[in-house]
C-alpha cells in the first residue's frame, strides 16, 4: 500500500473498482497550486507552534516551491495510483523533501479542511474573472445605449406593441441585472473570505495551530468559527453556482431578444460577421449562434446549480464523500461563463441597429392609446372613462385599418367632447416619450439621469 495516505489498519490496497470510483485527480488537479499555497501556510503555522524547526521550515518551503514549479511545467503529474490532488502532492513532497520531513506536513490538517479551503480559493479567483467578463458585457450595453441617445422603438409586453420606448432605455434594462450580478459576487465574497483551514477532519486540531494566521496567509479575512461547518458546509459553493446561473439567465434573455431582432421579420439588428456563423448548405444564412449558445448554456448552468443542491440535500454533518461531487459543477459553471462572456460582449458591442425601422414601428399598433387616456386624465376625466374613450378611438381606427393619428378632429370630437384637437400633442412618438420624464421613465431626459446613476453604481463595484 505504498504511496497511499493510509495503510496501518489495512491489509492490502484498494480493489481496482474502488480506486477507479474514488479517483478525482482528473478534475481536482486544477487545485494543485492552491493546495501547495495551503501547504506553505500550514508549514509556517506548524513552525510557529514549535512543530517544525527553522531549518525544517526552510527545507519544506524549498521542496514545496520545487514541487510547484514541477507541477506547472508538468514534470510532476498525478500518477495512476494517486487518488486525489492532496495525496498526489504529498507523494511529490516526500519525493523532494524525504519521508521524514515530508511526512510531518500532514499534522493537524485533514483533506476535509483542505478541500473546503481550496475550493473557496478557486471560487474567489474565478468570481473575479467572471465579474470582469460581466463588466465587459455591461460596458458593451452601455456603449450601445450612449451611441443611440435618441432611438425610439416599440416597447413590448406579451411580445405585443405596448408603448414607445428608447432603445437606450431597453439596453440599460438588460444592463441593470448584470450590474446586480456583479454586486452579488462582491457581497458573496464576504462569505467566501472565511477559511476552513484548521477545522481538521471535523472537530478541530490539538496542536495549538492558529487558524487565523493560515487564513491571512491565504488571503482570507478570517478563519471559520465552527470546524464542523467549516468542513461540511457548501452553501458558499451553491451561492456561487446560483449567481453563475443568474448571469446565464440574464445573458439568455438579452440573447433571445437579439435572436428575434435579427430575423427578417424584425430586421432591427445586423450581426457582425465576426460574431455570427454561416450555413454549410444555405449560402445566404447568417446565424446568431452566440446568442443561441448563451441560451443553451443558461440551461447547463442551471443544471450545475441543481446538481450541486441535489448532492447537498439531506447530507448529514460533517464530511461525507458525496462532497467530492461539489467540484465539477462549480468548475463547469466557471469554465462556461469564462468562455461565454467574451463572445456575448463582442456580439453586443458590434451590433448594428436599424434605428429607422425601429422608429417607424415605435408608435404603430395603437401604442399611443395609453397616452390619449393619460392626456384625458390631465384634462380632469376619470381614468376609467378615459380608458373607455381611448379604447373607442382604437376600435374606430382599427375598423378603418388606420392608426390613431389618422383619425380626424371630427372623429375624435364624435367620440367625446373632451377629445379636442389638442390631444394631437401626445399622438406622436416624441410626445409620448417626452411625457414619461419621471425617474425611471423612458423620456430622453430621464434616461440621461438613469445613465448617470448607472455609472455611479458601476464605478462603486
Ligand atoms: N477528494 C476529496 C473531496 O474532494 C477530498 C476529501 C477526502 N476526504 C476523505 N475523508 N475521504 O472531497
Amino acid at each position: 500500500n505504498e504511496g497511499s495516505l493510509w495503510g496501518g489498519r489495512f491489509s492490502g490496497g484498494p480493489a481496482d473498482a474502488m480506486a477507479a470510483l474514488s479517483k478525482s485527480t482528473h478534475f481536482d488537479w486544477r487545485l494543485a497550486s492552491y493546495d501547495i499555497a495551503g501547504s506553505r501556510a500550514h508549514a509556517k503555522v506548524l513552525h510557529r507552534a514549535g512543530l517544525l524547526t527553522e531549518q525544517e521550515l526552510e527545507d519544506m518551503i524549498a521542496a514545496l516551491d520545487q514541487l510547484e514549479s514541477d507541477v506547472l511545467d508538468k514534470t510532476y503529474v498525478a500518477a495512476e495510483s494517486d487518488e486525489d490532488v492532496h495525496g498526489s502532492l504529498e507523494r511529490g513532497l516526500i519525493e523532494r523533501a524525504g519521508a521524514h520531513l515530508g511526512g510531518k506536513l500532514r499534522a493537524g490538517r485533514s483533506r476535509n479542511d483542505q478541500i473546503a479551503t481550496l475550493g473557496r480559493m478557486f471560487l474567489r479567483d474565478h468570481a473575479r474573472i467572471i465579474a470582469g467578463g460581466v463588466l465587459d458585457t455591461i460596458d458593451a450595453l452601455l456603449e450601445q445605449a450612449k451611441a443611440h441617445p435618441y432611438a425610439p422603438m416599440p416597447g413590448r409586453t406579451h411580445l405585443q406593441h405596448a408603448q414607445p420606448i428608447l432603445l437606450s432605455h431597453l439596453l440599460l434594462a438588460y444592463a441593470w441585472p448584470l450590474l446586480r450580478d456583479v454586486q452579488r459576487f462582491v457581497d458573496w465574497d464576504k462569505r467566501a473570505a472565511v477559511s476552513p483551514y484548521g477545522s481538521g477532519a471535523l472537530a478541530g486540531q490539538t496542536l495549538g495551530l492558529d487558524p487565523n494566521f493560515v487564513a491571512a496567509e491565504l488571503g482570507f479575512d478570517s478563519a471559520v468559527f465552527n470546524s464542523i461547518d467549516g468542513t461540511a458546509a457548501r452553501d458558499v459553493f451553491a451561492e456561487f453556482a446560483w449567481i453563475s446561473s443568474m448571469i446565464g439567465v440574464d445573458l439568455s434573455r438579452v440573447s433571445e431578444e437579439i435572436i428575434l431582432w435579427a430575423t427578417k421579420e424584425f430586421s432591427f439588428v445586423k450581426l457582425h460577421d465576426a460574431f455570427s456563423t454561416g450555413s454549410s448548405i444555405m449560402p445566404q444564412k447568417k446565424n446568431p449562434d452566440i446568442a443561441e449558445l448563451a441560451r443553451g448554456k443558461a440551461g447547463r448552468l442551471i443544471g450545475d446549480l441543481t446538481g450541486l443542491l441535489a448532492t447537498l440535500k439531506a447530507l448529514p454533518l460533517a464530511y461525507n464523500r458525496d462532497l467530492q461531487e461539489d467540484k465539477e459543477p462549480v468548475f463547469d459553471a466557471a469554465d462556461t461563463l469564462e468562455i461565454l462572456l467574451p463572445a456575448v460582449a463582442g456580439m453586443i458591442q458590434t451590433l448594428t441597429f436599424n434605428t429607422e425601422r425601429m422608429a417607424d414601428l415605435a408608435p404603430q399598433g395603437f401604442a399611443l392609446a395609453t397616452d390619449i387616456a393619460e392626456w384625458l386624465v390631465r384634462q380632469g376625466v376619470p381614468f376609467r372613462d378615459a380608458h373607455e374613450l381611448s379604447g373607442a378611438a382604437v376600435q374606430l381606427a382599427e375598423s378603418r385599418g388606420v392608426e390613431l393619428w389618422d383619425l380626424s378632429d371630427a372623429d375624435y370630437a364624435g367620440i367625446s367632447e373632451h377629445l379636442t384637437p389638442a390631444v394631437r400633442e401626445v399622438l406622436s412618438t416624441e410626445g409620448s416619450l417626452n411625457a414619461r420624464n419621471g425617474q425611471g421613465g423612458t423620456a430622453p431626459s430621464a434616461v440621461e439621469q438613469q445613465i448617470t446613476e448607472f455609472e455611479r453604481q458601476l464605478d462603486a463595484v
